[in-house]
Parts: C-alpha cells; structure tokens; sequence
C-alpha cells in the first residue's frame, strides 16, 4: 500500500490567523573547564578551531564553481572536488558480535536489520573523539519504503515484516576514522548504536507521568518504546544529539471518526499506510488512544555512552518536529529553535530555566525539562511576538481544555492556535549565523494557501500557490531569549524567470526550489537542501530544477550557488562536517523514489541503482577537496 502523507501535513483547521559550530571537538573539554569557556564557544566559534585557515576561509565566502542541474543518477560535485559513499542502509553499524552483511535481495532479517544502518538516512551529526581525524556519526532513519525493504516487497505482511520495518527507523551510532585521504567505517566499535522504534526510552519534562500519557503497558507514564520519523535533528552544547520525531501520526491506525484531539493531530484510519497495528496492537490507537501522545517530541540521545537512555524532553513541545536547533544565552541557558513541518503549524523556541553546566550529558541531564516554550508570531510590520505556552495564561485554561502545563505540552498545537501563533508555509531546519545573531528557517512549500477554509497568504507566507517555498530570518530581541523579533524574507525560491508570480523566485544565483535542510557552517556559509517531493518532480514550475541538490548562500550578499546534485529520485537532507571544515558528510534519502508511488517491488531497480548498482540505498556522502582544502572556499 503507498503511504499516504497527505493528511498529516495538513490538519490544522483552528480559526486564528545551530549551532552546529558547537560541534567543535574541544567543546567537551571547554564545558568541563567551565562555563566561561561555553560562552567563549559560542560568541567566538571560530577561534575554537585553532585553524588560521578556517578564519581566513570564512572572509572568502563560497569559493566554488557552481555545477549545472541534473538529472543524472549519481552524485554531482564541482570541479576539483571528490565524493565517496559510505553508511548505506544495510550495513553493518559495527555491533561487535553481530555484523550482518548487505543482501541486495532484501531478505535481511529483522534482527539482523537491528544490528545494520537503517533507511532513508535525514539529519546527522559528526561528533569529534579524535578532531577531524575519527569521529562518531549520528544519523537519523526517517522511515521506511517497504517495497525495496522486504524481499518480496508488500506482497504479504507479517509480524516479522514490522519488526523489521520498526528496526529500520531511528537512529544509527557508527565510528569513522580518516585514513589516507579516505573514511573508513570502523567496525567493531564499542560506539556502535542502534536506536530503534522499538528501543526503551524515558519522558523528561512536564509531560511525563501525566494522565494523557499512560498506557496499559506504562501505567506510569514515563516509559515508552521508540522513536521513528526521524526527521532534522540537532547538537546540545553539552555533548548530546536531538533526534526529532516528524510524522508520528501517520504509524497509528485510528478509529473511523477520531475526537477533536486525534483529528487536530491528523490521526486517522489506516494511518499513513504503515500497516504496524496489523501486528504490533501498541500502533492501534482504537485501543490504546493515548500511544499516540507519547510521540511527537524531541529526543535528547548521549552518543558517547551506548548504555545510555534516550529522553524524550517533553518541555520542548508535542509537533510534527523537524528538527531542533540550539542556542546559548550569554548567561548559558539553552535556547531550542524547532519548526513543525506541516501546513499552517508553527514555529517554536524554548528557553531553559537553568544554564548549562559544566560536565557534559551527565551534568546537564535536565537541562531540557525545565523552562518556557514559545511559539511565533510574525506580524505585517516586520515585528513578532513569542507568545508563552504557560499554563493558565491566556486562553491555556482548564476552560479551554488545558488541565496542566502536562496537557499544554501535549497539545501544542492547539495551545499554539488559541495564541494566535502565525501558521507557516510547512516549517523545515532552522540555522543561526552566531556572527549576527539572524536565526533561519526554510519554508519548504504550501500550495495550499486560500484553499476551502485555510488561511489566505500572510505576510511572512506571502505566496498562495507556492510550490517552490522561502527561508525566512528573524532576530530576536535581547539575548535569544527575548519576546520581541525582526524578521524578513532571506529569500524566496524559484527561477527568476518562472512566469507564474507564486512561483517566480528572488533568488541571488542559482534556481531551486522546496528548502528543507538547513544548516550554517563554521565559517559562517550557509547549506541549504533541497526536497522536492518526486511527485511533484519534473513537472510545471519544477520542471527545469532537476534532481534534488545542496546549495552554498552567502548570508551576507545572499549570493547562492549549487554545489551537489543527488542521484534519481532521492532528496538531500542532513550535512554536517569535520571541525576543520574539510570534510562533508552529506546525506541522500530515497535514491530512486518513484514519482506514482513509494516503492516498486517487481523493479526495485527501475528508477535508480544509486549507489552501488543494485537496489537503490540511502547512503552517506564524504565530500573532500582533492587537494585537501576547506570544502566551500
Ligand atoms: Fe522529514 Fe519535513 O521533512
Ligand atoms: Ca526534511
Ligand atoms: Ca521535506
């Protein structure tokens, strides 16, 4: 059965209108000499390097030749540039004792998917444990084409099937390690992880214990199995890694008419086509109604200690979670940027009470359980409000249906939609460039503006029919942490020469369309990546776009180049790089995606081959200068 996404990234009908330089390998080792040396991490990243070059670098903006679309199924980068593949699904993660090899026919079983690199690789993150030398990667499986998974695609269905399916999303922990110019794999590694949609994890924060969230399984409320959509993701100052759940939803089967809750969050029969409650009765919201409430959250993960549990950090939001963006006040207190990809939800921000605290994961363990969420208002004069989901303010009353801080959280939506909150074109990444203090986030797309009973265009989301998206920018009043903002649009995607005005871009460089992955390097040079749905593909306003891409932006001039082209039918999504700026690691999703339906089990091959000629894999992509240079000047 094709999944069907459709509902879950439109279902607010209310009636109101990184810091990846933290990435830095010496972080540690700064938060354990103390706080001085976090915000000395913060307000001077660059100097952290330790590398003149990377300074030098950063004044020289993108230094690259842009390369032409494509439509080729393989991966395309600029002259004098070298590209090599590691981490496909499938692989061995590096489990010692278990390292099923890849079978090209599918017919891995689902212990031995537990044990291999799982599909549809999105956000990841490069965390340094010898500098740029040998390192952890940190991805994200953001969920599953089940055509190419099982050897016999959807043919049949079975206990087995989703538990395979369930071992395939999550998280995957992997070492690597530069060896002559190249990363290897390192297998075994003691690091090696993988976190699954069966992997027990805790709830932190106001949520946890509360009444909507226990199930016969958790009488308590505070224990839960899994996390899948993963989606974007994002970097603690204190050494851990977000991983963001997306489209939950759309896993649980709900009942033929659901309750005002479950519509607002788009539950529905059927889902999107999973099939898990077949055989996994946690996944039958008809019958445990309150499973869905214990997804939809922020996962904080401590990839240096594989013994350690995952926690949902209920204080940061129930959503359709992108990704989770981290910032640091002057006094220390974490502020969490997270965008809710769907049509008209909203964007968040979280400001921790208490500020971060030398020590690393341990020292900071509830960190994220303790502070003030916001959602976002952008108003027509360029000004904004964050608006506070604060338990009896406003209209978040018992009156309205708010029992509890616990039950605002639960229900940020519609918390965000009693505030006013402005409902955005599909929020995706958010970036912040530390040298002005500007925080991004792309817009992906919304061609549903004015449409029966949604909103028309607002000023922040100014198109109707927009198909190509936007990224906008906003800075905050204060220190990250005030309630006032300026924003305005850094650009609005599309070719220049498009005819049609919803789809005729501003862009300063090359054309492209569906910003989704986002993400501001070390030198100050933005990355943005493309999603343009394989539905969508090749077609009116998108036709002469091409394969899915990552572009390099100068903040400063707005100047944008194309720098990678991705295989047939993938998107680009998640980069992250070594602290000296010379490797990439870039990720392709969904090599080979069809354009009618999700998966083609009779041909797996059909629509690509990427990436190593048998059936189509996500994978991991190392980009390197051929001379060794820093990857972008
Ligand atoms: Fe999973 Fe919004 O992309
Ligand atoms: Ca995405
Ligand atoms: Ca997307």
């Amino acid at each position: 059965m094709a999944k069907d996404f459709s509902t879950m990234e439109d279902s607010n009908r209310s009636g109101n209108a990184s810091l990846h330089e933290l990435s830095d390998p010496t972080r540690r080792n700064v938060l354990r000499g103390g706080l001085g040396g976090v915000l000395a991490s913060l307000l001077a990243p660059l100097s952290l390097s330790g590398c003149a070059g990377l300074s030098e670098a950063r004044r020289s903006g993108i230094g690259f030749a842009s390369i032409p679309v494509s439509t080729a199924d393989t991966v395309s980068v600029p002259a004098g540039y070298t590209t090599q593949v590691i981490a496909a699904w499938g692989e061995p993660v590096g489990l010692a004792g278990a390292m099923p090899a890849w079978r090209d026919d599918g017919g891995h079983s689902a212990a031995e998917q537990a044990a291999q690199m799982g599909m549809h690789h999105d956000g990841i993150h490069y965390f340094a444990l010898d500098g740029s030398q040998r390192g952890l990667l940190v991805m994200n499986h953001e969920y599953t084409d089940d055509g190419l998974l099982h050897a016999d695609g959807m043919k049949t269905w079975s206990a087995e099937k989703v538990a395979k399916a369930q071992a395939a999303h999550g998280v995957a922990v992997i070492e690597v390690q530069l060896q002559d110019g190249r990363w290897q794999h390192v297998r075994p590694s003691r690091h090696a992880r993988r976190i699954t949609a069966s992997t027990p994890m805790q709830l932190g924060g106001p949520a946890a214990g509360h009444a909507l969230m226990k199930t016969a399984a958790d009488p308590d409320g505070r224990r839960v199995l899994g996390t899948f959509n993963n989606c974007g993701s994002g970097i603690t100052p204190w050494g851990t890694y977000l991983t963001c759940e997306e489209n939950f939803i759309g896993y649980f089967h709900g009942p033929e008419r659901p309750d005002a809750h479950g519509r607002r969050w788009g539950l529905k029969k059927d889902g999107s086509g999973y099939r898990w409650h077949e055989h996994d009765e946690r996944f039958d919201a008809t019958r445990h109604p309150n499973e869905p409430n214990r997804h939809g959250w922020v996962v904080e993960i401590d990839p240096l200690d594989p013994a350690s549990t995952p926690i949902k950090r209920t204080a940061l939001g129930r959503a359709a979670h992108e990704g989770a963006t981290v910032a640091l006040t002057k006094d220390g207190r974490a502020v969490v940027y997270s965008g809710e990809d769907a049509r008209f939800e909203y964007i968040y921000k979280f400001v921790s009470r208490d500020a971060v605290k030398p020590g690393g994961a341990k020292a900071n363990a509830e960190l994220l359980d303790h502070g003030t969420l916001y959602v976002a208002r952008f108003d027509a004069d360029g000004s904004g409000r964050w608006l506070p989901l604060r338990h009896g303010e406003g209209p978040l009353t018992a009156a309205n249906g708010f029992a509890d801080q616990g039950e605002v959280l639960i229900k940020s939506r519609q918390a965000s939609g009693l505030l006013g909150a402005t409902k955005m074109d599909r929020p995706e990444w958010i970036a912040i460039d530390t040298a002005s203090r500007d925080v991004y986030c792309t817009l992906t797309n919304n061609t549903n503006r004015g449409a029966d009973k949604q909103p028309a265009i607002d000023p922040a989301n100014p198109r109707s029919d927009n198909t190509m998206g936007h990224i906008i920018r906003w800075r905050d009043d204060g220190d990250f942490d005030g309630t006032g903002l300026r924003w305005s649009h850094f650009v609005l995607a599309g070719d220049t020469q498009n005819a049609r005005a919803d789809a005729k871009g501003n862009i300063n460089g090359d054309a492209f369309g569906c910003p989704d992955g986002l993400w501001i390097d070390g030198r100050g040079v933005m990355w943005i990546q493309t999603d343009m749905s394989t539905s969508a593909m090749g077609k009116g306003d998108l036709a002469k776009l091409g394969n899915n891409v990552m572009l390099a932006a100068d903040p400063a001039t707005g100047a944008i180049r194309r720098f990678l082209s991705g295989p047939s039918g993938c998107e680009v999504t998640g980069v992250t790089a070594t602290p000296d700026g010379k490797t990439l690691f870039v990720n392709i999703q969904h090599p080979g995606e069809s354009p009618s339906e999700r998966s083609d089990p009779a041909a797996p091959t059909k629509f690509s081959r990427w990436p190593d000629g048998g059936r189509p894999r996500s994978a991991t992509v190392v980009v390197r200068r051929v001379d060794g240079g820093v990857v972008g000047t």
